[in-house]
């Protein structure tokens, strides 16, 4: 049984010109001391080849934040698995609750999506996470194991993917599950991908996302069966996204 490696994304959303060049370069720039981890970062699909340009082959992976479905064809304004891949991209986000919730997409559609980056040779973050209505109901781990069986498809097994928890009502918020939480949430989506994937469903991060920032990296981060962070707003500068990766 392998332990995870860990993965420390970066999700810049619709956030990034040009000028945020100098902070993937400045990221790039102070990595250090990363033993097995990885570090990502996903910016607007408009900057992965000049990210590529500015610090491909460095320790920094570039990825996509969402792909169609399909590998090409008459859908305009979308993009495929296979262009982000071919921009530079190793990774993609799927299934990130921006766009189910914005954007109508079901478990259904994310497994089609995640089977198209797998097809590419992206790597997928598959995104699941309860309303804040869901958890005061009391049915926060019955949604997310359901997220979880119904976006992650079969052809995942023996493939690198990792799933993201990121508990809607944290994102962008600055408010936190307690660390209890997380690691019952975290728990529970372990052991649904031992029932769905057997003992590959061990060597996928799980992790956590929803308003991580410096001074609260390291405790989450140190978490039971928290196997790295995708990080939004605080992915944006260099120092705070550094200040992170220092967490684990
Ligand atoms: P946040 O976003 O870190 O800004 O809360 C996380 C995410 O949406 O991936």
């Amino acid at each position: 049984m392998t332990a995870p490696t860990p993965l420390i994304a970066g999700n810049w959303k619709m956030n990034g010109l040009a000028a945020s060049l100098d902070e993937a370069r400045a990221v790039a720039a102070g990595l250090g001391g990363l033993g097995d981890a990885r570090v990502a970062i996903c910016p607007p699909a408009t900057l992965i080849d000049r990210l590529r340009q500015a610090i491909g082959g460095g320790p920094v992976l570039l990825g996509g934040q969402d792909c169609r479905a399909e590998a090409s064809g008459a859908f305009t304004g979308d993009l495929s698995a296979e262009m982000l891949a071919d921009a530079g991209a190793s990774l993609v986000i799927l299934g990130h609750s921006e766009r189910r919730a914005g954007h109508g997409e079901t478990d259904a559609l994310v497994a089609a999506k995640v089977g198209a980056a797998l097809r590419a040779g992206l790597e997928p973050i598959v995104c699941v996470g309860e309303t804040l209505e869901q958890r005061q109901a009391g049915e926060a781990l019955a949604v997310v194991t359901g997220q979880v069986r119904g976006s992650l498809p079969p052809e995942l097994a023996g493939r690198r993917f990792a799933v993201a928890y990121e508990p809607v009502w944290a994102i962008g918020t600055g408010l936190t599950p307690t660390t209890a939480e997380i690691e019952e949430m975290h728990a529970a989506v372990r052991a649904t991908l031992r029932e769905m994937f057997g003992a590959a469903g061990e060597t996928a991060p799980i992790l956590y996302g929803g308003s991580v920032k410096p001074s609260n990296a390291a405790e989450i981060l140190h978490a039971a069966e928290v196997g790295g962070a995708l990080v939004g707003g605080a992915s944006l500068k260099a120092a705070d996204f550094l200040g992170i990766i220092q967490g684990l």
